[in-house]
């Protein structure tokens, strides 16, 4: 009932493990892997990063901010650490970034050799020094994307920044780039004061927003990819409940990442979105995914 495809990949259902959410270890990937359809690892760059000091996520009335800044311990610890990335319960995809175009391609092919299912960029990392803010430039995420995919063999999925007035044309440029799956999307830069100090909750005073005040802004992005694109969408943003699950297969999505949930539900979540699924298509005769994939573009 719930299987899937994205880029030749089948998931045995559409919920992916969000990057970010859940460390580097192996071990709590494999814990998601038990109910997920696939899943992501956090974004790793080229050396080890730090990351931003505490308080780095706060959670508020409608969701999480985070400035958790990418922390991570490079990619050649990671190579030695996780040995390989196919011997998993379910697909992993996995997520690299990088300050420089040339970085990432680097990046890319050595992630490569872990065995990854499929190699995932973070396009709307906030370190990227590249020229051109490629979250908002189509030509430059084109270029970023033809680089990135000349180096590796496995299918590429380009992460996007919902912080763009032309995600479409953002998206279409990754696609013209070689990208075989558009992720939408990455968190919205936003701050929060507490009235009462009279500062910013986090130490890095701005961090992304993701959870359910994401989630109208998710649907919209998916929806206007898949007006441009041909590609499949991972639709990810303020996921909690097998509903907004729905709304995001509707929108255009092909598989459904889910992250902030995790701090809501525990990683019981993907158990229990599933099966919120799987009784909402019961209680409306849908068969499976396909039937209401993209059902929202009907006129
Ligand atoms: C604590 C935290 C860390 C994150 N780290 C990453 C990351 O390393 N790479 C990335 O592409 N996205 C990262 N994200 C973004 C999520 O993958 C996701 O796109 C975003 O949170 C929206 O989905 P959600 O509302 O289901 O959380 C992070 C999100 C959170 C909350």
């Amino acid at each position: 009932m719930l299987e899937t495809e994205i880029s030749g990949i089948k998931l045995r259902n559409p919920l992916v493990l969000a990057a970010g959410i859940l460390g580097v270890t192996k071990e709590s990937l494999r814990r998601v892997a038990r109910d997920a359809g696939a899943v992501t690892t956090k974004s790793i760059g080229k050396k080890p990063r730090k990351g931003n000091p505490n308080p780095s996520i706060v959670a508020f009335e409608h969701g999480l901010i985070n400035s958790v800044g990418l922390s991570n311990p490079g990619i050649d610890a990671v190579l030695s650490e996780f040995g390989r990335l196919d011997d998993l319960e379910v697909p992993v995809i996995m997520s690299i970034f990088a300050r420089k175009k040339e970085e990432l391609a680097e990046v890319a092919a050595k992630a490569e050799k872990l065995n990854p299912a499929m190699i995932e960029i973070d396009m709307s990392c906030p370190v990227f020094e590249y020229e051109g803010m490629p979250w908002d430039n189509p030509k430059t995420t084109e270029e970023i994307v033809r680089s990135v995919k000349k180096a590796i063999k496995r299918p590429l999925a380009v992460k996007l920044s919902p912080n763009t007035a032309r995600i479409g044309e953002v998206a279409l440029g990754a696609e013209r780039g070689g990208a075989d799956v558009i992720t939408a999307v990455n968190t919205l830069p936003g701050m929060i004061i507490n009235p009462e100090a009279g500062l910013p909750v986090l130490s890095n005073r701005t961090g992304g927003v993701s959870g359910p005040a994401l989630k109208p802004i998710a649907i919209r992005a998916v929806y206007e990819i898949y007006e441009k694109v041909s590609i499949p969408i991972i639709g990810v943003g303020g996921v909690t409940t097998g509903r907004d699950a729905v709304e995001m297969l509707m929108a255009g999505a092909s598989a459904v990442g889910v992250g902030s949930a995790v701090y809501y539900r525990g990683v019981e979540a993907f158990a229990k979105i599933k099966e919120e699924m799987e009784e909402w298509m019961r209680s409306n005769n849908v068969r499976n995914v396909k039937e209401i994939r993209g059902l929202a573009h009907r006129r």
